[in-house]
């Protein structure tokens, strides 16, 4: 794992016994990686990690976020991009502070966050309710999509929706797999959800991946196929 300052440990609902200290971690947690997930989707770790540090110095809550400025909210995206990133931020910050229901807390799961969340799509969805909530869904980005291509020797069209799809579902049966590992603990969805993109961001990457260093090498069957054509190579010289 690489360090990153949004990376705290996972919150186990079990460890707390107040249920308004659950609320109140869980709260901060949502807020903190929903920040961090949309800073990342157009921007990269090492750029992010000082502007989500500068971000929750300014905006430690979510209600300080939705009591702040549009103005100020803009500036301190400065230099990030994508500027409506941060209005809808800022408008999704107040609906939430707002909403009755939500009272400030994000929701656990993806169906009620895409909802409920303005701008919070499939993927951010997936990071807030595993890595914030626990739960056994998944993460696609475009890492994790090329970790399972290969794995799977699948070479459609990646952007060709059926593709997307199909990783999809691959994705949730595999952290739901690991999530329910019969008879001991099993994985924790947010770990291993952000382990994939982590493999793939550092190892498997697009070009000059490194097989070498792999941990799951042996069920990659893109690296047996490379494998088996550069023996083949060979033959025919
Ligand atoms: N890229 C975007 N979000 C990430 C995360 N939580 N872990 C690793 N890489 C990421």
């Amino acid at each position: 794992k690489r360090d990153m300052p949004w990376r705290a440990p996972y919150i186990d609902p079990s460890s707390h016994t107040a249920t308004d200290d659950l609320r109140s971690a869980l709260k901060v947690r949502a807020y903190q990686v929903w920040i961090s997930e949309i800073m990342l989707q157009q921007t990269r770790v090492e750029t992010v990690k000082q502007y989500w540090l500068n971000w929750m110095a300014k905006y430690p809550t979510i209600e300080s976020l939705a009591a702040a400025d549009e103005e100020d909210v803009l500036s301190s995206w400065r230099g990030l991009g994508y500027y409506s990133r941060a209005t809808r931020i800022h408008t999704a910050a107040k609906k939430v502070v707002a909403d009755r229901d939500m009272d400030g807390l994000l929701p656990e799961t993806p169906q009620e966050l895409e909802k409920n969340v303005p701008g919070v799509g499939p993927y951010t969805a997936g990071a807030i309710s595993s890595i914030v909530f626990g739960k056994p869904v998944p993460i696609l980005d475009g890492n994790v999509a090329r970790v399972l291509a290969r794995q799977l020797g699948l070479y459609s069209n990646p952007k060709a929706k059926a593709t997307t799809d199909l990783m999809w579902a691959v994705a949730a049966r595999l952290v739901v797999k690991a999530y329910e590992v019969e008879g001991e603990k099993g994985e924790v969805p947010g770990e291993w959800n952000q382990a994939l993109m982590e493999l793939g961001s550092t190892v498997c990457t697009p070009t000059k991946p490194g097989c070498g260093e792999c941990r799951i090498r042996p069920s990659c069957r893109a690296y047996h196929e490379a494998e088996a054509d550069a023996v083949r190579g060979k033959k025919k010289q």
